[in-house]
């Protein structure tokens, strides 16, 4: 691997470049004006595998945005490495609290980042992440290092749900083919504490209407005489936590896995502040569900959170009005093994349930995904644990993130495949904020250690 650390080293000038160039364009996915830019960006990445190496490039178009596909098969009886990312980003809003325009890249220093760090939209998630393997990948091309068959599916619908990536990989298994699925969109403890993804959390995502009168009304005419859907509304998302703040919806946990205690022991051994969380967060004090430690609740725990909250009147100064509807998003993150069609229907059964007489409940899912686990005992596990101790000189710590990439248990279910999840962003990077940034330690670190991943897992193969 030496050819490929001179390699790095020698073009980390342009490897950033190149970062930033990508980074300028706006692939929003979420929002129908920035089509262009997402088809563009897709475009670009295809560019840079083809100048990195990577053959059989190919732009395949689906109902929505294309996946970028490409590989490099040196021999049949070599292990190979399916490489996901995704070009698209979270939208830039509200713009006005970026410091920086979010589509044009800078580098600044921060007390987390004293050699720097990028700041963009997507500078972490994904594009940073995702750029990191394609320029791994052109490194070990160029030094003539590459130890197996790499194989790449970079997607622009990640942010938005995926849904046309599992038609994508049902209808190409054996271009898929694969012995490990290699990621990198999740993030570390610290960037002198390397960790491993081991768990993302799955997702159930409601928005729920609570209509009362057919139009809105004088509040002094009928208030008190008929139910507010806003008071109701806020009302009945209060009584879903109880005291000790358990989700109490009926059923809610029947599926969830619960830690031994040598789990928890273990878990509590990865390094956590509370002073320095709260302080990063100007906050006083954390909070949450009774019994469980921050790091807990953040990991191991389901959630139930409103994403958004809105009805009546919220313009400039006062208009005394009932009004007919409310409106709130609620996610839950959720477990193993909760499944999260079955936890819609708990939510939406129980929320039907405890609308009071005189209002009207819908509730509309959107997109979910399912929990996952990667077993630190598999050989893709243990290469990626032996390819950061080479580059940080220290063991990785195993973690499980509170975060979710629903394509994970997908890919499991379709292809048969365990994701092995190296990520390389830290909490504090602010992903789907304004301001969000990536480290150039972090970037270039990912870059170090990506091949001496293809290095481990290609001898452990054997
Ligand atoms: N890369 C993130 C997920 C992530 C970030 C996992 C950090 C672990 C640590 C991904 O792009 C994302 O934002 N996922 C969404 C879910 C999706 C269905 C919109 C999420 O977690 O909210
Ligand atoms: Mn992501
Ligand atoms: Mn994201």
């Amino acid at each position: 691997m030496n050819n490929t650390q001179t390699f790095i080293s020698e073009n980390k000038d342009r490897f950033l470049n190149e970062l930033i160039e990508l980074l300028k364009i706006p692939s929003v996915s979420a929002d129908p004006n920035f089509a262009g830019d997402v088809r563009k960006t897709a475009s670009q990445v295809a560019e840079s595998l083809r100048e990195a190496g990577a053959e059989n490039v190919e732009i395949c178009e689906t109902a929505g945005y294309p996946i970028v596909y490409g590989d490099k098969i040196i021999s049949t009886d070599l292990p190979t490495v399916l490489v996901y990312g995704h070009y698209d980003v979270q939208p830039a809003d509200p713009i006005n609290l970026w410091t920086n325009p979010a589509f044009e890249p800078v580098i600044k220093k921060t007390e987390i980042h004293p050699e720097g760090a990028i700041f963009a939209r997507g500078a972490c998630d994904d594009k940073g992440q995702m750029f990191m393997h394609v320029k791994a990948f052109e490194a070990m091309i160029k030094s003539d290092e590459l130890p197996c068959n790499v194989k790449f599916m970079i997607e622009g619908e990640e942010e938005v749900g995926s849904e046309n990536l599992g038609v994508f990989v049902k209808e190409n298994h054996e271009r898929l083919k694969a012995d490990v699925i290699l990621v990198s969109d999740t993030g570390m403890l610290a960037n002198d504490v390397p960790s491993i993804t081991t768990g993302l959390r799955g997702l159930s995502y409601v928005e729920v209407e609570v209509t009362g009168p057919n139009r809105d009304l004088h509040s002094g005419l009928y208030g008190g005489c008929v139910a507010n859907p806003i008071n109701i509304l806020a009302k009945m998302i209060a009584s879903l936590h109880d005291e000790n703040n358990h989700i109490t919806i009926p059923g809610f946990y029947d599926r969830v896995v619960d830690l031994t205690d040598e789990e928890r022991a273990e878990m509590a051994k990865a390094p956590f502040s509370k002073e320095a969380y709260c302080k990063a967060l100007d906050i006083n004090d954390v909070y949450g569900e009774n019994g469980y430690s921050t790091m807990e609740r953040g990991s191991i725990r389901p959630t139930l959170d409103v994403n958004g909250i809105w009805g009546g009147y919220t313009g400039e100064g006062a208009k005394t009005v009932i009004a007919s509807k409310a409106y709130a998003k609620i996610s839950m993150r959720l477990v193993p093994d909760q499944d999260p069609e079955e936890i819609t229907n708990l939510f939406l059964n129980h929320f039907e349930s405890i609308a009071p007489e005189g209002t009207k409940v819908v509730v509309t899912p959107h997109h979910g995904g399912e929990p996952a686990v990667t077993p630190i005992d598999s050989i893709g596990y243990k290469a990626a644990s032996i390819a950061y101790e080479k580059t940080f000189g220290k063991k990785p710590i195993p973690v499980r993130s509170g975060g979710s990439i629903p394509i994970v248990s997908m890919f499991e279910k379709e292809l048969g495949l365990k994701t092995v999840l190296m990520g390389f962003g830290l909490d504090s990077d602010a992903i789907h904020s304004p301001d969000e940034h990536y480290g150039l330690f972090n970037y270039y670190k990912g870059i170090e250690t990506i091949p001496h991943f293809y290095v481990a897992f290609t001898e452990l193969f054997n």
